[in-house]
């Protein structure tokens, strides 16, 4: 994927990782055992071998992070802007100091590709604290009239397809607003959020201001059940983001939502062809589609449908599964045997609606969790392969004829976070981005980020927003 982020050059070999035997949980500034005595391991997707032995909170160390953050909140909020900057521009400049070990640690934990750790994750974690650094000294300038101030403590709790950047995109703007902060990563990728926790203790952070503990459901229901935090932002599946937003109510506590989707990328019969394609592959098979905005339906306009659909499997075949760590991967390891049960099962699913599969013929690896990029053809607008979520490589492809049958389809799902649209003409990217009901619309491009631009859905997809001036309001309240 093409990006503006590159800042370092690609890691070699995974010497370059220091992953510790076993992990604390970061709480007031320290790696603290847990109270729970109880220790989960995260493993490489890969290979299936151990990487470390990772604390899990239990009640009473939720407890302890959320005391602690509360105790920092009273002088971080205090402190002038200019330092809360100062100390989020220190952060942002240790990850990319660090980024070589971050990409590698990603790839590991996780099972992403290295090209995509290194050149997408990691340096994009670290222009969101470059930016949010830059907001700090300037809430006033932002909201004139309406009296900024931080809303105290929030639980942040993330999902493991991008872990370090979904830190990234929670912790920065609410240190930014002044806020302190308890974050839980996911228990299949928590190792770069422990490594971030040991640059906010090299950065010289105030103890307390954030905590990072982890553990898995339980630990983030302890969170969202406690009674301290002011503020829960969610980034995951969609039923539990339901159950947060319940807590929230309960809890009287504000919430952001950043939940699934089903995207559709369409393709009309004057957009340039290639570029689409690239796209398109990009789109869907981008992190093994473990992508909440992955364009995961295809519209193409009749006219062109045979030579897309004759573009696309050749290039499909053309894609590398395979390690991680070898930089021309281009589909890494799927991130867990559960995630890899929930692909497969929709891959029959699909076979079973009656649906036609294409999957190109590749060597996988004999250990470790894998799925071929999968395009499906023959799809009704009614099939779960084109209604629900399926988080990996698999296209479900639908034909059309007209603008307004194209709207119509790709709105009919009870998601909302993104779409694409390929076309020459400008006036009909005008028409669509206001008719597709999404957060997101990309114009002959796709899955592009950037941390000035905001990000978030509609419908079932959430709702608030992450990301530029707007993720700042997810973390202030105006007592004006
Ligand atoms: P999940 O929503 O269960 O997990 C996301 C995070 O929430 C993890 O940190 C997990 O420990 C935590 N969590 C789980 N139950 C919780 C609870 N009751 N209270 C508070 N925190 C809780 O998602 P999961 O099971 O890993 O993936 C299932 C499906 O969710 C995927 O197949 C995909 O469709 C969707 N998903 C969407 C994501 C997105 O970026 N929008 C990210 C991850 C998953
Ligand atoms: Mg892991």
């Amino acid at each position: 994927m093409a990006t503006d982020w590159n800042l370092s050059p690609a890691p070699e070999s995974t010497s370059h990782a220091n992953i510790a035997k076993q992990y604390e949980l970061f709480i007031n500034g320290e790696f603290q055992k847990p109270i729970s005595g109880k220790y989960f391991d995260t493993i490489n997707p890969a290979d299936e071998t151990l990487l470390s032995s990772i604390a899990e909170a239990g009640d009473d160390d939720v407890d302890k992070a959320m005391k602690a953050a509360k105790a920092a909140h009273k002088s971080w909020s205090k402190i002038s802007g200019k330092e809360r900057g100062k100390y989020i521009y220190r952060i942002a400049r240790m990850i990319q100091e660090k980024s070589r070990e971050f990409a590698v640690i990603e790839s590991l934990d996780g099972g992403k590709p290295i090209g995509e750790s290194r050149d997408i994750d990691v340096p994009l974690a670290a222009a969101h604290f470059f930016y949010y650094a830059g907001w700090a000294d300037k809430l006033d300038y932002a909201f004139p009239m309406r009296k900024p101030k931080s809303l105290g403590v929030a639980a942040q709790i993330i999902p493991w397809n991008f872990p370090l950047l979904m830190a990234a995109w929670k912790i920065a703007p609410a240190l930014a607003c002044g806020n302190t902060v308890v974050l839980k990563p996911a228990e299949t990728t928590p190792l770069t959020a422990l490594k971030l926790a040991e640059v906010i203790q090299e950065a010289g952070l105030p103890k307390g201001v954030v905590n990072i503990i982890t553990g898995d459901g339980r630990t983030g229901a302890a969170m969202t059940a406690h009674p301290i935090p002011n503020k829960l932002a969610f980034t995951g599946s969609t039923p539990v983001g339901k159950s947060i937003y319940k807590a929230a109510l309960e809890g009287n506590k504000k919430v952001t939502l950043e939940l699934g989707g089903k995207a559709a990328n369409i393709i009309f019969d004057d957009a340039p062809i290639e570029a689409a394609v690239e796209g398109i592959i990009n789109g869907i098979y981008f992190n093994q589609g473990h992508v909440c905005c992955a364009g995961s339906r295809l519209f193409v306009q009749e006219s062109v449908y045979e030579e897309v659909l004759a573009k696309l499997k050749k290039r499909i075949g053309n894609l590398i599964v395979g390690d991680p760590m070898d930089k021309n991967t281009d589909i890494g390891a799927i991130n867990s045997k559960e995630q890899l049960h929930t692909i497969n099962r929709y891959i029959e699913i699909g076979r079973e609606e009656g649906a036609e599969i294409y999957q190109p013929e590749c060597d996988l690896p004999t250990k470790g969790n894998w799925c071929r990029p999968t395009l499906f053809t023959n799809v009704a607008q009614s099939n779960r392969i084109a209604q629900e979520e399926i988080f990996g490589p698999v296209l479900a492809i639908q034909t059309f004829r007209t603008i307004d049958e194209v709207i119509d389809k790709a709105n009919n799902t009870s998601y909302g976070l993104s779409a694409g649209v390929w076309t020459d003409k400008g006036s009909k990217i005008f028409q669509l981005t206001k008719a597709l009901k999404a957060g997101v619309v990309w114009a002959n491009t796709y899955n592009k980020f950037d941390p000035t631009s905001p990000f978030g859905g509609y419908k079932e997809s959430g709702f608030g927003r992450e990301g530029g001036m707007h993720g700042l309001e997810a973390y202030l309240k105006f007592t004006v």
